[in-house]
């Protein structure tokens, strides 16, 4: 796969050669996690596991477009992050014979960073744009007439004077990624035939991309050993790879040539990565909540401000799972910490600020 990056102006173009689709990745990523995130990536549904559900339906919408010989309808995917979207777009790719291009909304900024996509792709691509939720508005209009109609309208000249100009382009399909699917305009999100929902995985089934990883890695594992960082992957494909790697680490350091369960829970004990999943933002979250906000309810700004951490990254990297496990809950008044997650931190629900304790 051709992999050509660029559309940032601050980057160069260079590509490199695995098969004969084009890839643009207009996102700055290092050579290196490149590298290491394409050869553990799966290529067909065969190789792919879990969303089995997803996968259900997709099959039947490549098989039905390929017979009748059209592109795939427009396909908006929405989840947590780490869960597989950008590899699903690239498996439908190979899937229907197409290119698949790789973008991001905050790479494009200037309404030509859309256009020169559009004009560039060839009939039935795939483009795949990545938290589509944050496209700036010019942008998203110039989508709609291309979604809908493939063409784009541009507007030349200002008032009186304006003139729209029409392009055609080619048929294609739109995958759109993002991790919240209520900040799409409901324009944007009518447009997409198909919108479908990415789940967290099974520790089982991460057990199984942990086997599968370990092996492309050439690195020995059993299957107590996988399903230890299965448990503490917190149901998310590349959180499980990037603990595999850790483990790995360990193992080599401490010349030991089997990952093994207990090995596993030793390394990841050391980083701080608890039997269910949850690392040092995850408890600092939950323990900030408990102490200075006797659980909650509590906002998000408030619960940001006492963490120093950024509300989006609370909202969209370390909620959804505490949701999921729950360990927390979303209430019209706030987010509240449940008893679970009291058990497991083992606190008492004493633990809250004197200064707060006569609230
Ligand atoms: N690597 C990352 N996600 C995967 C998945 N869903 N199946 C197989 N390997 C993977």
């Amino acid at each position: 796969m051709a992999i050509k990056r660029n559309q940032n102006p601050q980057q160069r173009n260079t590509s490199h050669d695995t098969n004969d689709k084009e890839l643009l990745i207009t996102q700055p990523t290092t050579q290196e996690k490149d590298n290491l995130e394409e050869s553990i990536r799966p290529h067909s549904f065969d190789e792919y596991i879990g969303q089995q559900d997803l996968k259900a339906v997709l099959s039947i919408v490549i098989e039905a477009a390929k017979t009748r010989n059209e592109p795939m309808d427009h396909l908006l995917l929405y989840g947590p992050p780490g869960l597989g979207k950008t590899t699903i777009s690239l498996i439908l790719a190979s899937a229907m014979g197409v290119n698949c291009k790789i973008t991001a909304a905050p790479a494009l900024e200037r309404p030509r960073d859309i256009t020169g996509l559009l004009v560039n792709l060839k009939p039935g691509d795939i483009l795949f744009i990545d938290e589509i939720h944050r496209l700036n508005r010019l942008t998203e209009e110039l989508l709609y007439p291309a979604m809908e109609d493939y063409r784009l309208e541009i507007t030349i000249g200002k008032g009186q004077a304006a003139r729209t100009r029409r392009i055609p382009l080619p048929r294609f399909t739109l995958v759109g990624a993002t991790t919240k699917v209520g900040a799409l305009t409901s324009p944007l999100r009518d447009r997409f035939g198909l919108i479908q929902r990415l789940k967290f995985y099974e520790p089982e089934e991460l057990a199984l991309i942990i086997k599968r990883t370990a092996k492309l890695l050439k690195t020995s594992i059993t299957e107590p050993g996988a399903l230890e960082i299965g448990r503490r992957s917190r149901g998310t494909p590349r959180i499980a790879n990037r603990l595999l790697r850790r483990v790995r680490d360990y193992i080599q350091v401490k010349k030991f040539d089997t990952i093994t369960q207990e090995l596993a829970a030793q390394a990841l004990d050391i980083y701080q990565v608890d039997p269910q999943g949850l690392d040092w933002t995850d408890r600092l979250i939950l323990d900030t909540m408990i102490t200075q906000f006797n659980g909650g309810p509590v906002g998000l700004e408030a619960v940001a401000a006492a963490t120093g951490e950024d509300a989006k990254t609370i909202e969209e990297v370390y909620e959804p799972y505490l949701l999921q496990i729950g360990y927390l809950n979303r209430t019209p008044r706030g987010r509240v910490v449940t008893p679970t997650a009291y058990q497991h931190l083992g606190k008492t629900g004493e633990e809250q600020l004197s200064i707060f304790s006569d609230q």
